[in-house]
């Protein structure tokens, strides 16, 4: 098995489209310095997407996730990805760290969809994607539970705070994997106490 060399994590951004995951990934690389890796857009630079054949629905890519895989593969082996995508089970469990899934209030995320201007076909079946927990699931069988956070995107205050506890997050991976400053004991204590989860 090969060995990881990566010394900064990868986050997987997620959930349905419209609750707020490139408002998440833009104010994290902010103020982490990670890199935004948005798949959208590595779709278009590497035009590997195919229009769908939905009359109601043109604008949307069929993306080949092989090739995909393929033009990032070396952003993901080096680490420090903040991966901004609608799908999240692609992605080879070995290389992820995180899996944030991004939740909406389905009233507010009807409103967000509307103002973009969605058809109703579209608009419900995105809503039906947030009610039914598509991304959830999704996330859940793809990787290992403890691996999966739920983060509420409904309010400014939301972003704030979940910004917040994924920047912790990744303070306690790096500690975890030798890559961190060591911490006075008192400090360490609070990261123990502190419920953002997990130790990668
Ligand atoms: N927590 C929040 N509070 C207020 N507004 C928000 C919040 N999260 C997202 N929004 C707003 O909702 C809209 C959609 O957000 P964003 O573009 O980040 O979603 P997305 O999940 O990246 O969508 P897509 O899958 O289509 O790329 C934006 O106008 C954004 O400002
Ligand atoms: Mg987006």
């Amino acid at each position: 098995m090969a060995t990881m060399t990566r010394t900064e994590p990868n986050i997987i951004i997620t959930g349905t489209p419209g609750v707020g995951k490139t408002t998440h990934c833009q104010e994290l690389a902010q103020r982490t310095g990670l890199h935004h890796l948005d798949i959208n857009e590595v779709v278009k630079k590497h035009n590997i997407g195919e229009a769908s054949e939905d009359p109601d629905d043109p604008n949307t890519k069929i993306v080949d996730e092989d090739r995909l895989l393929d033009c990032i593969e070396n952003d993901l082996e080096d680490g420090g990805q903040i991966i901004d995508w609608h799908a999240c089970d692609l992605f080879p469990p070995s290389q992820i760290d995180l899996v944030c899934v991004v939740r909406c209030d389905n009233k507010l995320l009807y409103d967000r969809l509307k103002k973009r201007g969605y058809g109703e076909k579209k608009l419900q079946e995105n809503m039906d994607c947030e009610i039914m927990e598509v991304l959830l699931s999704e996330a859940r069988e793809a990787y290992d539970e403890n691996m999966v956070v739920e983060l509420k995107s409904e309010s400014t205050e939301d972003i704030d705070s979940n910004v917040e506890r994924i920047e912790q997050w990744i303070t306690n991976w790096k500690k975890d994997h030798g890559k961190g400053e060591v911490k006075a004991q008192s400090e360490q204590q609070k990261d123990e106490d502190n419920p953002m989860f997990l130790h990668g």
